[in-house]
């Protein structure tokens, strides 16, 4: 409410930042994957004198730095651009309480890439030596852009004892930071593992194509074994109310009622299990008859397991974007009482800005609209409001609103998906008349306000 706001049309902000942040974390996870898989079969390589893996990861290597450079920096911009235009206060929030983390990120992240260029340009041209030191850097480097970054991710969704002490180390190492750390490495074994396989397909010579494809297989098989422990780990150090979300999804999903979180589980579980049949029934027992074909089904699977996971992740911490402290609308959980005093209007600088430009009821309901609900909702797109409020009159959604606004969970029925509504009476009455002019203004372009 402090800011401008970023309106987009159909989609809504959320599924911009989720498109870009899920092509972002294959990429990156391939690109901190592979330096455990390049550092490891290098030196594969140099202790078996095997010039065939050398040649093959020369190859790689160009595959590779093209990918995460071009790939990963162009994505991992746009998620910064998006995720400062959608959420703008909860970016302030991780750039004002992390500032020493994220130098040490781009610090990092500059050396990595820096790295990468070097190992790829001095393939053949410093000696085997060196050329695996650089591969060790490489790998160095990449595993602290994951250990920083780790500490920033985790914080959103069990921001532990900082809620109290508001010290950055203790939202740093909260309670899922290291479950979340293995798991992702074991996820970025993995991915790197599928990537290989791509690129191990199209090698021409029959042997050293079957060595490197089993080779590349089996990087996808510590998940599997591990991957379970971990994630149980994980899922003990939770909020306990997004569990019993989960739960109640899985007890009832008999009787077709699961919740999307239980649907968005199954499927990461389903899609997983059948990578891992198929990779060890396919590349692993038999490399003869892998081609570059069935490589991409694998890398097809694997974004799609990335995607279904990253989404769940998101979706655990709904409708917070830092748990129990700050809703995903920018509204502070314990800003609420305040601001139902002052009026949501009169609370927010750009909002307040904004207000004061029209004397419209619609038109104020309407700004109140796009700061409260926007970040999950849109008009007529995603989530539509047309069609979630249907037919009904003012005074049920006046009616509507009333419970939302409640902040004692036992009272209204939204909490844990939606954000208590913040504002006074006034403000209720200002939005329910923009809500109800949704479907029932005959012009509905007569309020649309300049977005200046
Ligand atoms: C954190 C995301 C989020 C925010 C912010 C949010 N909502 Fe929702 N809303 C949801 C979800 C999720 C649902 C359930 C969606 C569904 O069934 O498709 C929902 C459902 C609804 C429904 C249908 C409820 C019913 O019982 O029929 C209405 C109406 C609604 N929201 C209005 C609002 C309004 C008005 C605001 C702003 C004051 C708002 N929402 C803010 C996520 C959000």
């Amino acid at each position: 409410m402090n800011y401008p706001i970023w309106l987009v049309p159909f989609l809504g902000g959320s599924w911009i930042i989720g498109i870009i942040s899920i092509i972002h974390i294959f990429i990156s996870h391939f690109a901190v994957g592979s330096g455990f898989y390049l550092a490891l079969t290098e030196r594969k390589a140099y202790k078996e004198n095997d010039e065939g893996i050398y040649d093959y990861l020369k190859k790689h290597t160009r595959f590779f730095v093209l990918v995460t450079t071009a790939g990963g920096a162009i994505t991992g911009v746009g998620i910064w651009f998006s995720v400062s235009l959608v959420s703008p206060d909860t970016i302030a929030i991780l750039i004002q309480n992390f500032a020493f983390a994220w130098a040490w990120e781009y610090l990092f992240f500059a050396a990595e890439i820096a790295t990468a260029f070097a190992y790829y340009y001095t393939w053949d041209k410093v000696s085997k030596e060196i050329h695996l030191k650089l591969a060790n850097l490489y790998l160095w480097f990449s595993v602290f852009t994951l250990v920083i970054i780790n500490g920033i991710l985790t914080f959103m969704l069990t921001p532990g004892k900082w809620i109290q002490t508001h010290n950055w180390l203790d939202g740093f190492l909260n309670p899922t930071y290291f479950p979340s750390l293995f798991i992702r490495i074991l996820i970025m074994l993995a991915i790197a593992g599928i990537y290989a396989l791509v690129t191990s397909s199209r090698i021409k010579d029959d042997n050293l194509r079957e060595k490197m494809v089993k080779y590349s297989a089996k990087w996808l098989m510590p998940v599997f074994v591990a991957g379970p422990i971990i994630g149980f780990w994980y899922f003990t150090q939770i909020p306990h109310e997004t569990i019993m979300t989960i739960a109640n999804g899985i007890q009832t999903s008999g009787v077709g009622n699961f919740s999307i979180l239980t649907r968005a589980t199954y499927l990461s579980l389903i899609l997983s299990g059948t990578i891992v049949v198929f990779a060890y029934v396919g590349p692993y027992l038999n490399p003869k008859g892998f081609t570059f074909g069935i490589s991409l089904m694998f890398l097809l699977c694997g974004f799609m397991v990335t995607g279904t996971t990253e989404w769940m992740r998101e979706m655990l911490r709904k409708p917070y974007t830092v748990y129990n402290y700050i809703y995903s609308n920018g509204v502070k959980k314990d800003e609420i009482l305040n601001i139902d005093k002052m009026g949501f209007l009169k609370s927010g600088k750009w909002a307040n800005a904004c207000a004061s430009k029209t004397d419209n009821d619609i038109q104020k309901g309407q700004i109140i609209f796009r700061y409260e609900c926007m970040s999950c909702h849109t008009v007529d797109g995603y989530r539509s409001m047309k069609k979630l409020l249907g037919t009904r009159d003012q005074d049920s959604i006046v009616g509507f609103l009333n419970l939302l606004h409640q902040t004692e969970p036992a009272k209204n029925p939204y909490h844990g998906i939606m954000p208590p509504f913040a504002g006074s009476d006034e403000d209720i009455h200002l939005l329910s008349s923009y809500l109800y002019s949704i479907n029932n203004s005959p012009n509905s372009s007569d309020h649309k306000i300049s977005s200046r």
